[in-house]
């Protein structure tokens, strides 16, 4: 135990009492001996390089290309992704797959080219190989995108997992964006980023790395193109990051650079290449649509770690509707449970839980569980009877049952990644849905496990099923939290057909947006926090996952009126919005601020209430085109290089500029605007972009800005859709699609397409047809008219 784990454990002590103290203090015993023996040993390893090329073997989409030690395939697909994998790694089993794999290109064929190298050249993306192994990404105009140099890998004494290593360059002008949830983004400054899933334990800030989410997706935008990057491999990895530097038309440029370095796994990597907006929905055509929330998980949520009893709740949501305050769900923290343990309910503080639910449903506001994987190692606890039957626990090399400490105390872990314990453990939602709940928020599945030293997880030597493949911790670490939100999801999916489930989780990896969404753990509450929530938000909607948020006010500690105030405004137009807070932290209802907090809080709950129908419009689009609500100011620019580098402001779908304020004491900010006209929202202004401009911002609003010829749907004053449509720049149109939906189900509503244009003095707006244009479906409100 070194010093930094001995201040660990005397706070550990502090902080869950002293049994539980002793317990993690066992645990993290436990943990360290099972690795010792578990675990195959490293020694002796050889380093091993590709070798110069042999000879091909031509295939669908490309090919095998044999070189004196390893061997390289190569598939460019009909979606334009690039496939490649060495040693004879294929693209499935894959956990980040949706399917099987897309199938390949018939028209890309293996080509010889020169200096005894090969190539694909294909529709979207030419992939060129050099006899030393190094592989180049290149646009259809042969400017190089990315180059992967050869790989080297470290094989132990005897065979076993080979760790590997690469470099790769992008151009010097790129910027790296992803990995996950990172709170120092959205922009990858150079530095190293573990690929770990971790709990910091504790309140994190914009220093605090990894967190709870990481996953090996890059997002690298340069003038010549985006490009998405996957390496499919779950293990526990390094990616060091260091952007290139452009030689002011000297010619000298220096490439980015990046390095990873992977402690096992399959070579294999995806590829894919365009505009931001094409590369998304090829990461969502490979990986799997977003679920779509339900429409009130798009509302305001309200929760807090320490609601306590019944009454509690009845007090905040009377709270709520007493101040007229709209709020669309209330979740209950880990309090509600009897001892903490998962499954269960404290009868005594919530004696009529369905009863409860069922007055709260009358008021549309819905409850919301949370949900932890570790189940209290007791005979005579249900879930732990059951999955002992089950055979559902994680266990050690030797056969014995893997014990960690979460809150429960001692506790027992299912191994998620075999599909017999999924269906066991979706089967068990059916106990919450009795209750009365609707959706679910998942926690503590990193895995966590208290330790007073070492890792807070699971030794890395605890056997997983990893769906009949057999393998241990190393491996299941980071799709633990996955495969958990895919047995929650494919439960609620049999146990209540008729709706769509509603399920975030605070870890995960790539392809977790099949079954729901996130949100960003225990954010510190400060103003860093605030900036780290919106990194976090966007960072992980360009890996795929869309629909997330922070706990307003921050997680723990007491936010300043002011700094809860503009947490509250930026959560309004964010995915998740939904105020939380620790057991320990101050009071987070808008109501406890002061007066003029709580009339400015109220604007921004109306406000996000009537921009529903745009919410889920968004969420409709993000389905069908894997393209997330909160985009970087980029998104339709990735080569304005202003634009590239502005991360304190982000477009809410195609049509509002989102400037939240993140610093004390503003009452005005700078904006850079992409290119054409917009509106303030709350003046009406119009603004010319590209550019900067600065724009008004007093306590009672964050600048929102509107695109010329924007159509929005908003919900009217009668709570039926309206289109709000802000007046085109003279001479142009506008446009917007709207997806007009009822209910909770699953019909699959039409995509309304709408156009707006100048007739003299007007602004006509029509819905687009098959065949022609008609009326709008819904009444028009055209604004932006007198500003011009
Ligand atoms: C950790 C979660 O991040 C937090 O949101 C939750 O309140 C606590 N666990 C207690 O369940």
């Amino acid at each position: 135990m070194n010093g930094r784990d001995l201040v660990r454990s005397v706070r550990m002590v502090g902080s869950v009492g002293a049994a539980q103290g002793l317990r993690t203090v066992r645990a993290a015993w436990r943990r360290r001996r099972a690795d010792a023996t578990g675990l195959p040993s490293r020694k002796g390893e050889r380093a091993r390089v590709p070798g110069l090329v042999q000879d091909v073997e031509p295939g669908p989409g490309g090919g095998v290309i044999r070189f004196s030690r390893s061997e390289l395939r190569i598939t460019v697909t009909v979606s334009g992704a690039v496939f490649w994998g060495w040693d004879g790694a294929g693209p499935e089993p894959s956990y980040a797959l949706s399917g099987r794999s897309p199938e390949p290109d018939p028209r890309a064929v293996l080509e010889p080219d020169k200096d005894g190298g090969w190539r694909v050249v294909a529709e979207r993306v030419t992939v060129v190989v050099s006899r030393h192994g190094a592989v180049e990404v290149c646009t259809p105009g042969g400017v190089m995108l990315r180059r992967d140099l050869p790989p080297r890998w470290w094989e132990p004494d005897g065979g076993g997992g080979a760790r590997w290593m690469q470099r790769s360059e992008v151009a010097a002008d790129a910027r790296f964006f992803g990995l996950g949830a990172r709170a120092s983004g959205p922009r990858l400054r150079d530095g190293t980023y573990r690929l770990w899933n971790t709990d910091p334990g504790g309140a994190f800030g914009p220093g605090d790395d990894p967190l709870y989410l990481t996953m090996p997706v890059q997002l690298v935008v340069a003038d010549a193109a985006t490009h998405l990057v996957f390496h499919d491999t779950s293990w526990d990895g390094r990616v060091t990051l260091r952007e290139g530097e452009e030689g002011a038309g000297s010619g000298h440029d220096r490439a980015g650079t990046c390095e990873l370095r992977m402690d096992g796994g399959p070579l294999r990597c995806w590829v894919m290449v365009g505009t931001p907006a094409r590369v998304l929905l090829a990461w969502a055509s490979l990986t799997g649509a977003p679920a779509l929330p339900p429409a009130w998980a798009l509302g305001h949520h309200h929760a807090r770690w320490g609601f306590g009893t019944e009454q509690e709740v009845r007090r905040i949501v009377a709270g709520y509707q007493e101040r007229g305050l709209p709020l669309d769900a209330v979740h209950l923290d880990i309090d509600h449970y009897d001892a903490h343990q998962v499954f269960t309910v404290d009868e005594e503080r919530f004696p009529k839980l369905p009863v409860l639910a069922d007055e709260l449903r009358r008021h549309g506001i819905r409850l919301v569980s949370i949900v932890d994987p570790a189940v209290k190692a007791l005979p005579g606890n249900a879930v732990y009877d059951g999955g002992t039957a089950e055979d559902a626990f994680v266990r050690d090399a030797s056969g014995r049952l893997v014990r960690g400490v979460v809150w429960p105390g001692d506790a027992v872990y299912p191994d998620f990644t075999h599909a017999r314990v999924r269906q066991w453990w979706g089967g068990l939602y059916a106990e919450r849905l009795a209750q009365g709940f609707s959706g679910f928020w998942h926690d503590m599945n990193e895995p966590t496990s208290f330790v007073a030293f070492g890792e807070s997880t699971l030794p890395r030597s605890a056997r997983h099923a990893l769906e009949g493949r057999g393998g241990d911790h190393r491996e299941a670490h980071n799709v633990y939290a996955l495969c958990m939100a895919r047995a929650g999801y494919e439960g609620l999916r049999e146990l209540m057909p008729e709706e769509r489930p509603f399920v975030f989780s605070r870890s995960g990896w790539a392809g977790m947006q099949r079954y729901g969404g996130s949100w960003s753990g225990d954010v510190a509450t400060g103003w860093p926090g605030l900036r780290a929530s919106l990194s976090l938000v966007m960072g992980l909607g360009l890996c795929g996952v869309p629909y997330s948020g922070p706990d307003v006010g921050g997680f723990a500690g007491s936010p300043s009126p002011e700094l809860y105030l503009r947490w509250f405004q930026l959560a309004a137009y964010l995915p998740l919005f939904r105020t939380h807070a620790s057991i320990r932290a101050g009071r987070r209802e808008p109501w406890e601020f002061g007066e003029e907090v709580l009339e400015h809080a109220r604007v921004a709950l109306l406000e996000r209430r009537r921009l529903l129908p745009y919410f889920l419009t968004l969420a409709h689009l993000a389905r069908r085109t894997g393209a997330p609500y909160v985009r970087p100011v980029w998104w339709g620019a990735p080569r304005d290089r202003a634009l590239r580098d502005c991360e304190d402001a982000f477009l809410l779908g195609d049509c509002l500029l989102v400037a939240p304020i993140l610093d004390p004491g503003a009452d005005r900010r700078a904006v850079q605007l992409p290119r054409g006209w917009w509106y303030d929202t709350a003046t009406g202004r119009a603004y010319e972009g590209p550019g900067r401009v600065l724009v008004d911002a007093p306590l009672s609003r964050i600048p929102v800005l509107a695109r010329a010829g924007a159509v929005l749907p908003v919900r009217g004053a009668d709570g039926g859709l309206e289109l709000e449509v802000w007046a085109p720049a003279h001479g142009r149109a506008g446009r917007g699609l709207v997806v007009a939906e009822a209910g909770d189900g699953w019909d699959e509503p039409e995509i309304e397409r709408y156009v707006a244009r100048w007739e003299g003095t007007r602004v006509v707006v029509e819905r687009e047809g098959e065949d022609g244009v008609y009326e709008p479906s819904h009444p028009v409100r055209v604004r932006g008219l007198a500003e011009r």
